[in-house]
């Protein structure tokens, strides 16, 4: 495998950052994470944009442009020789000397990962995973923004672990109000009827969570569908009564949930359907930039 890193694509055995790197010594840096699909990389605008987003909210000049990028991630793509891919680009403070000031890193570390995407066993997708509602809260906004998608994932990690132990994949978080948030590395939809009409809610974005692009997606395919959505603030009980749970982020698409704790859900009939419709967008997409 070759790994881009700053300006060169380099064997992965070479590639290699500084000890002094503030990604490293601090998690100050930012991050995406994308997927190709026969090559072509599914909302890579999208992606980029909210990558400069990230660095400007914590003040990090990436010194490149987005057509630049757009370049480099293709490039390490075909080096690599992959079609359907998993890609993350991290862009790091820099390398610096131990200290906390941001201007110690004259230069910023620019990574490029891509290897082969590993699907998700079917049955996941089937049957739905298990999920927990974690004790972590999640980072509270005006503390770490989770709209920054950063390289410190600790708060994540921490929830993660806390799932792990319970034998489930995801752990839900609910921010410090008690609201339903995000789980580690995916947005949270439910299916919650009103007056007998089944309404999609999703937490909303003040609720302190990642505005996912497949979020986005999702939110626009619902109303496409006819499916009455909500974004909103969420209590724990509202999942619990839910008919259909589901996560979403780039490289799971649409994945359904079959337990939140000790409640049980099928996969049901919303989730199925906007999946197919997700699946139909990006094959929509491809066929557009072939
Ligand atoms: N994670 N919330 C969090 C905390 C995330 O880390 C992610 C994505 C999402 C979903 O975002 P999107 O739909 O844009 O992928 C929500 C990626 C997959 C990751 O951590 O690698």
């Amino acid at each position: 495998m070759h790994v881009y890193i700053n300006s060169s694509l380099t064997p992965e055995s070479e590639a290699k950052v500084s000890v002094f790197d503030h990604g490293f010594l601090y998690g100050d840096g930012v991050f995406e994470t994308m997927r190709a699909y026969n090559g072509t990389v599914f909302m890579i605008e999208e992606h980029i944009q909210r990558l400069f987003r990230s660095a400007s909210l914590i003040g990090l000049d990436i010194k490149r442009d987005k057509d630049s990028i757009k370049t480099t991630v293709y490039e390490t793509i075909s080096k690599n020789s992959l079609k359907d891919a998993y890609i993350r680009v991290t862009v790091s403070r820099g390398t610096g000397t131990v200290g906390l000031d941001p201007e110690l890193c004259k230069e910023p570390t620019f990574i490029i990962i891509a290897e082969e995407f590993r699907e998700y066993p079917a049955a996941y997708y089937q049957n739905g995973i298990k999920t927990i509602i974690a004790e972590t809260k999640r980072n509270i906004k005006e503390a770490i923004n989770p709209q920054i998608k950063s390289l410190n994932f600790l708060n994540n990690i921490l929830a993660k672990v806390e799932a792990k132990k319970k034998d489930a994949y995801e752990a839900l978080m609910l921010n410090a109000e008690g609201c339903l948030a995000e789980g580690t590395i995916s947005n949270l939809f439910f299916v919650l009827s009103q007056k007998n009409k089944p309404v999609l809610r999703t937490p909303s974005v003040d609720c302190g969570i990642l505005d996912g692009i497949t979020r986005n997606i999702v939110l626009e395919l619902a109303q496409k569908n006819s499916i009455k959505t909500k974004e909103g603030r969420f209590k724990k009980d509202d999942i619990y009564h839910a008919s259909e749970v589901f996560i979403t982020n780039t490289t799971m698409e649409i994945m359904p949930v079959c337990k939140v704790d000790e409640v049980s859900y099928q996969t049901g009939t919303i989730t199925k359907l906007l999946h197919e419709a997700y699946k139909e967008k990006v094959r929509a997409y491809l066929q557009k930039s072939a």
